[in-house]
């Protein structure tokens, strides 16, 4: 008899807690305590990434394009500048280490997408959220026309028959489109979000063609990337990166 009582203490307590819980739902102390925290709260959360399964918040529309048309190179210079940008990304937007990407040379319609795209937290990253949050689309649009006018660097271009053959033509065995079909002929760029390929460093274009196969970037709109280079090995990602990048400053020396 005693240890009923004792169980059905122990019930009554257990059973409150969730009454407790949802009785209090804007307590986050009290949430949190008992580890529901999070997935009560994540729904108000309106930078939850991911939480509405949209890649992106930029559509190429009428809009947006009007905005890449008054993208002033002159003006994301200066705004490059007093937002530290070069500490990373070089004045020539080529990066001294090769983690970090190079951005000269790249599409407008291309870069404007990304910073778009971390400031909104759909493609992770903390360094480059910081950097954002406080940019307009204006001044995305400046700094976009700014590293569109700078010189891409060269390309390595080395490849094998297999790796031109995913270039050219990819694989549909494997469903694998042609990295030129969007990409265009000579990594050039295609089509808005589409970019160009040339002068990444090794480093940055392996660790993305990663980050998009194991789906720790999941910007592309339409899954197009990830569904691209989910089927990819390794081996074939490097020997894609000896194409289309450039070797890191510190090597050309
Ligand atoms: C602390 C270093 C750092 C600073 C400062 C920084 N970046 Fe970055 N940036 C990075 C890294 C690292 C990445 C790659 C992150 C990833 O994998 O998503 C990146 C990615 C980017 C990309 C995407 C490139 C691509 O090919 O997809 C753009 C565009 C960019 N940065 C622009 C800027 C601009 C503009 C500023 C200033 C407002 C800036 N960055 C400041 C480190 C930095
Ligand atoms: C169906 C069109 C399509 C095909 C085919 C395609 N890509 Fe892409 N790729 C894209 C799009 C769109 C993006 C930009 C995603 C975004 O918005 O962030 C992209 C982005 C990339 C990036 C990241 C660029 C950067 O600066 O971070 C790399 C690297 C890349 N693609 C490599 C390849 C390679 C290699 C192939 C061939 C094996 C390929 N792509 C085939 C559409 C395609």
């Amino acid at each position: 008899m005693k240890n009923m009582t004792i169980m059905s203490a122990a019930f009554v307590l257990v059973a409150a807690i969730p009454v407790v819980a949802v009785s209090s739902s804007d307590d986050k102390v009290g949430f949190n305590f008992f580890g529901f925290g999070a997935s009560v709260q994540l729904p108000s959360s309106a930078d939850d990434e991911d939480s509405d399964g949209i890649s992106s918040n930029v559509a190429f529309d009428a809009e947006t394009r009007a905005l890449l048309k008054v993208g002033d190179a002159a003006k994301g210079k200066e705004i490059a500048a007093n937002n530290k940008c070069n500490k990373c990304h070089s004045e020539n937007g080529i990066a001294e280490d090769p983690a970090d990407p190079n951005l000269a040379g790249q599409m407008a319609s291309y870069t404007y997408k990304q910073l778009r795209d971390y400031r909104d937290q759909k493609r992770d990253d903390r360094s480059m959220y910081k950097r954002t949050k406080k940019l307009s689309n204006e001044d995305m649009a400046h700094l976009s026309a700014w590293y569109a006018s700078l010189p891409v660097p060269e390309r390595m271009g080395k490849a094998s028959d297999a790796t031109l053959e995913l270039v050219n033509k990819g694989d549909p065995k494997r469903m694998i489109k042609a990295c030129g079909s969007c990409h265009g002929r000579g990594g050039e760029g295609g089509m808005h979000d589409s970019a160009t390929l040339n002068g990444m460093s090794q480093e940055y274009f392996v660790a993305t063609m990663e980050a998009f196969k194991e789906g720790d970037r999941e910007n592309d709109i339409y899954s197009r990337m990830r569904l691209i280079a989910e089927p990819l090995t390794e081996a074939e990602v490097t020997a894609l990166a000896d194409f289309y990048a450039t070797q890191p400053p510190a090597e050309e020396e």
